[in-house]
């Protein structure tokens, strides 16, 4: 009998219409559409807008996108896994809350936090449902409303964040297409350098907490550039030698979009040319767990199926890893 592989059959995106350009942002704090260019290669990004809407309210959108591409119903969902760090609230899972609201009422779900890795641990945790035969439709959401947890008068986290959320499919493939292998890694002594500071058990909320700004991202952007531009590199070159891939085989590279310095050195490290990346961080930034989902949604029309796609991430945490799949439609 064939492999069974977890295969994406189906994939959606949804962005805010709010557009917040480095324009605006120059308003704001004291930065230059030319500096955010040239270090970061971002535009624009998307900021979701309304009172009382959380990230489950993109993936909402998203999530029926896929749906109605799909032909098939909310009930037809077995299991929901949720990647984001800014769910709607600490509890209940936004995977519960997304649930409801879609009317999944057959499927059970919990929320995956690894941060801008999440969305490739989320792919490579959801295969393995697929692959045990235990599910036959897996529901892998990343999003990330980076809004809720930004300073907008730190000049060097807010020009790089913004919002969205993108959704795939994962079914069972027994042509041999789909997630074929994964390297997923962490390392906890990162997290100095890349954190939310409180609103977690080891610093509730207070007053003091909300004073001193700790409920907003923090980051030391050097020292998270030096282990993302290696660490991401490397895995995604690791992925390929370990399938005995050549850069000539490789279809896509689809990196997470925290920096397109970052993007090029990977594309460079694994050989593969400008024309085979999947880059959108100018018109959405950095939107954490979305960015992966929301290249494959922009770039689907030009997939094929059998294509070679090699996802890399670098997130806070630290967290990094690498998913090499075959295109399944
Ligand atoms: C944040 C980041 C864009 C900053 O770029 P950088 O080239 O490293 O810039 P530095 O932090 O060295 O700062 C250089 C100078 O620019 C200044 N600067 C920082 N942000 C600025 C901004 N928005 N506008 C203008 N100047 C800015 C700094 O204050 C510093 O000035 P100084 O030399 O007078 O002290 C970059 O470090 C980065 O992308 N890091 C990784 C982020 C990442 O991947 N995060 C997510 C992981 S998933």
């Amino acid at each position: 009998m064939s492999k069974i592989h977890a295969a994406i059959t189906a994939v959606h995106g949804y962005v805010p219409d709010y557009v917040l350009t480095n324009k605006e942002l120059e308003s704001i704090v004291d930065t230059t559409d030319e500096w955010i260019i040239s270090r970061t290669g971002i535009k624009e990004r998307r900021i979701l807008k309304g009172e009382g809407l959380g990230t489950s309210d993109m993936a909402v959108h998203a999530v029926n996108g896929l749906l109605k591409k799909r032909g098939i119903t909310a009930e037809e969902i077995e299991l929901i896994i949720f990647c984001t760090t800014t769910p709607d609230m600490p509890f209940p899972a936004s995977a519960n809350i997304l649930a409801d609201k879609i009317g999944a009422k057959n499927a059970w779900g919990y929320d995956l936090q690894a941060a801008c890795s999440g969305f490739i641990f989320g792919l490579s945790t959801g295969a393995q449902f697929i692959e045990s035969g235990k599910h036959k439709k897996v529901l892998v959401v990343g999003g990330d409303k980076m809004s809720s947890i930004i300073n907008y008068q730190d000049r060097t986290t807010c020009i790089i964040f913004g919002d969205g959320c993108g959704a795939v499919l994962l079914e069972p493939n027994s042509e041999g297409n789909g997630v074929i292998d994964s390297i997923l890694r962490t390392d906890g002594a990162g997290r100095q350098y890349l954190h939310q500071k409180a609103g977690g058990s080891a610093r509730p909320a207070s007053h003091q907490t909300v004073d001193n700004q700790e409920h907003f991202v923090h980051q030391e952007g050097q020292a998270v550039f030096k282990f993302a531009v290696t660490n991401m590199a490397d895995v995604a070159a690791e992925i390929m030698e370990r399938n005995q891939l050549t850069s000539e085989e490789v279809t896509w590279l689809v990196p997470h979009q925290a920096n397109k310095r970052i993007i090029d050195a990977t594309a460079s490290r694994m050989g593969v040319g400008a024309e085979k990346v999947m880059i959108n961080i100018e018109r959405y930034g950095n939107t954490t767990n979305g960015t992966i989902p929301l290249c494959l949604w922009e770039w689907e029309s030009q997939l094929k199926k059998g294509d070679t796609l090699i996802l890399a991430a670098f997130g806070g945490g630290f967290t990094w890893g690498s998913v090499y799949l075959k295109w399944a439609y």
